[in-house]
């Protein structure tokens, strides 16, 4: 499988997507609904990118893996399904959805195939020279589909549709420019190379990719699929701990790419309503502690978020979870992430050979204020009584968008703790990052019943990287989803039920 989508964003922090995942290839102008409610309840959040999932220039009346059913033009260029895509008549595009997407105050991203399709080859049609407005020439000829396209190569997902092309040839080079040109002509939010805006290109490179076949695309992509597509089942959630652990382990996770950073991409998240037509109707079918689970895995992972439910149909504890501050800052905030197997669980002795339990950790920042005159480029914004954002934008990257993150309660309040409080103050380093420590570790219990698991402070990496000058303390904080207040010399642990998790925001002095 190999497919990418563009999208005009900034790519040195990762942030939370909308793709039309749950209503498979079918989906219509309702899109503009779900961007709508995106606009009024997850802009706040971070979410910005409202991307339509495939096949969007395919009739109804053909199937997903069905020949010739294809709008296109008369150079081989992908055109949005009229009946599915009114506005699009008229050779308009996407361009009227793209506006009201842009004027809801969001970004409009789409999904691509590579290579060319089999209805253009079949066809032989002529590939257009955007500089000329005439067909591509070279050598004294005119060059067509069937010169670039690789029939060997088809896509293996969707043998009929699609088929890799000769990007070496100038007709091959051609082909792109002309389908870019028409798709940024639109207002589709991806900008190439050479044009004026910088792009992000998410790349999914096949099954099982692994670590070694990463170090090769990671410095060309922003963001690349390491997984399966991921549908609602704990096996699948299961899968992906060792991809994820692989990854972190092979310091993947936000490596320097091509313009920016890049992102190994767990894939979507599909929680609340699922409405894959073909497959299933209706909501998901893995447990709250489940889904609890794996976002948190997702955050730690430092995976792109993608949720990809109907958001007409969510429930208020889903867009809870998808909105919940302390694991959107740890996506976006937190770094060196890592699975560490030092805990102990107490009553394994049943299960034992069963419990695979898996540590990840990580050292983060904190931030609490703007008000440091030297926090040059930091603002915060005010959305509503529970919720702000304090943001950067560099004043040098002026084509970035600003980066940000939630305000949310410090980990230790009480006033007892008022040496603690004053450690919380960040501190704002030239180069725009900021020095504090709040150390997120997450249990994780992938065994099926409830379990008690422990680990000791001294084990965490995070912490021997903290405490090597001074001597430890204590570490204090709080478990996120019970609220559970921890202060510990030693140890710490949690009853933490089957395929669930416990995380703890913990502050080392
Ligand atoms: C691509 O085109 C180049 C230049 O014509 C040629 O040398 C190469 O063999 C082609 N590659 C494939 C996979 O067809
Ligand atoms: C920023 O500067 C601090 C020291 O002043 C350094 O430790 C850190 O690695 C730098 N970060 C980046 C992203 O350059
Ligand atoms: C719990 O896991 C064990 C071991 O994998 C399995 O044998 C058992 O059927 C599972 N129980 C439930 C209720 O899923």
């Amino acid at each position: 499988m190999m497919f990418f989508f563009l999208l005009n964003l900034s790519i040195n922090f990762v942030r939370p997507f909308y793709k039309t995942y749950s209503f498979s290839w079918i989906i219509s102008e309702e899109y503009l609904q779900n961007a709508n409610i995106i606009s009024q309840q997850l802009i706040a959040y971070g979410y910005q990118y409202a991307i339509v999932d495939y096949l969007w220039y395919r009739s109804l009346k053909g199937d997903s893996n069905y020949l010739g059913f294809d709008m296109i033009d008369e150079w081989g260029r992908m055109l949005p399904d009229p009946e599915r895509w009114p506005s699009s008549r008229g050779r308009r595009g996407f361009t009227d959805v793209a506006n009201k997407v842009h004027s809801m105050g969001l970004k409009f991203g789409i999904h691509l195939m590579p290579g060319t399709s089999t209805q253009a080859s079949n066809n032989n049609m002529p590939i257009l020279d955007t500089t000329t407005g005439q067909p591509y020439m070279e050598s004294g000829r005119v060059w067509n589909a069937k010169d670039i396209g690789i029939p060997s190569r088809a896509c293996k997902w969707m043998t009929n549709g699609f088929m890799a092309i000769n990007a070496t040839t100038g007709a091959g080079k051609a082909f792109l420019r002309s389908i870019y040109e028409l798709y940024a002509s639109w207002g589709v939010d991806f900008i190439l190379n050479g044009l004026e805006h910088p792009i992000v290109l998410s790349l999914s490179p096949g099954v099982s990719p692994t670590p070694l076949m990463a170090n090769s695309v990671s410095s060309l992509v922003n963001t690349y699929r390491v997984t399966e597509d991921d549908w609602d089942e704990w096996s699948a959630i299961l899968a992906d701990f060792n991809v994820a652990r692989d990854f972190a382990a092979s310091n993947l996770i936000g490596k320097t790419c091509l313009r920016g950073k890049s992102w190994p991409d767990l894939d979507m998240l599909p929680f609340g309503w699922i409405t894959d037509a073909a497959v299933r109707e209706g909501p998901h079918r893995v447990t709250q502690d489940e889904q609890r689970t794996q976002m948190t895995l997702w955050c730690m992972a430092k995976s792109p978020i993608m949720y990809g439910g109907d958001l007409r149909k969510i429930d208020a504890w889903t867009l809870g979870l998808i909105t919940n501050p302390t694991l959107l800052n740890i996506n976006i905030f937190s770094s060196d992430n890592h699975e560490f197997l030092e805990i102990t669980t107490l009553n394994d002795v049943k299960t034992k050979g069963h419990t695979v339990t898996k540590v990840p950790f990580t050292y983060s920042l904190a931030l609490t204020e703007c008000t440091d005159p030297k926090a040059s480029g930091w603002s915060s914004e005010k959305y509503n009584q529970d919720l702000e954002r304090i943001c950067f934008k560099s004043p040098t990257q002026d084509q970035e968008e600003p980066f940000c993150v939630h305000k949310r309660e410090l980990p230790i309040a009480s006033s007892k703790q008022s040496s603690i409080q004053s450690e919380q103050i960040w501190k704002l380093k030239s180069n725009g990052t900021l020095v504090n420590g709040e150390i997120y570790v997450a249990f994780f219990n992938l065994n099926n019943e409830t379990t008690r698991i422990s680990a000791n402070i001294a084990d965490l990496p995070a912490f021997s990287r903290l405490g090597t000058r001074r001597k430890l303390r204590i570490c204090a904080g709080t478990e996120t989803w019970s609220r559970s207040i921890i202060r510990t010399k030693t140890t710490f642990s949690a009853e933490v039920p089957g395929h669930g998790i416990a995380l703890f925001v913990l502050k080392c002095l």
